[in-house]
């Protein structure tokens, strides 16, 4: 049978009903995040100040939400890294609560598109 067109269309439907279904939606992973908590290891350990001397600008422009870092789970796992190599020494709850405020902030899995952005 040749290609037809419901080949493309079901695929296509699926994709289309997972990005309704995860709109709004805070990850798993993240739901029990602590942001407050997140914000302050952000802003404590000088995240920004490093990744600014990388890419300028405020330094955010290191989060590529389009690149390598593609699921929570992958955020979660680089914050984990990056406390690793840095020997910051977060506890698992707190590499949580930074990845969710980078989620919140820049990533955005499952949240959609940014609404009434508050930083
Ligand atoms: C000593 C400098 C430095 C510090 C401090 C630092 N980072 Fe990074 N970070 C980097 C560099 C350089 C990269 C880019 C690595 C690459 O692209 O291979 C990066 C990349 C990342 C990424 C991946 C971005 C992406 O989308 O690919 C995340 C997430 C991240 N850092 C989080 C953090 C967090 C959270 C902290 C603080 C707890 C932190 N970093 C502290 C240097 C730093």
């Amino acid at each position: 049978m040749p290609l037809s067109p419901f080949r493309l269309l079901i695929p296509g439907l699926f994709v289309l009903a997972g990005t309704c279904a995860a709109q709004g939606q805070v990850p798993d992973i993240f739901r029990d995040a602590d942001l407050p908590l997140g914000e302050k290891l952000l802003r404590e350990h000088q995240c920004g100040a490093c990744h600014v001397r990388t890419v300028g600008g405020d330094g955010s422009a290191i989060y590529r939400p389009a690149g390598r870092i593609n699921t929570p789970g992958a955020l979660r796992g680089m914050v984990d890294m990056c406390s690793t190599e840095l020997k910051l020494g977060l506890f698992p709850e707190e590499s949580t609560a930074v990845a969710a405020v980078l989620n919140r902030d820049h990533y955005r899995f499952g949240l959609g598109p940014r609404a009434g952005a508050k930083r």
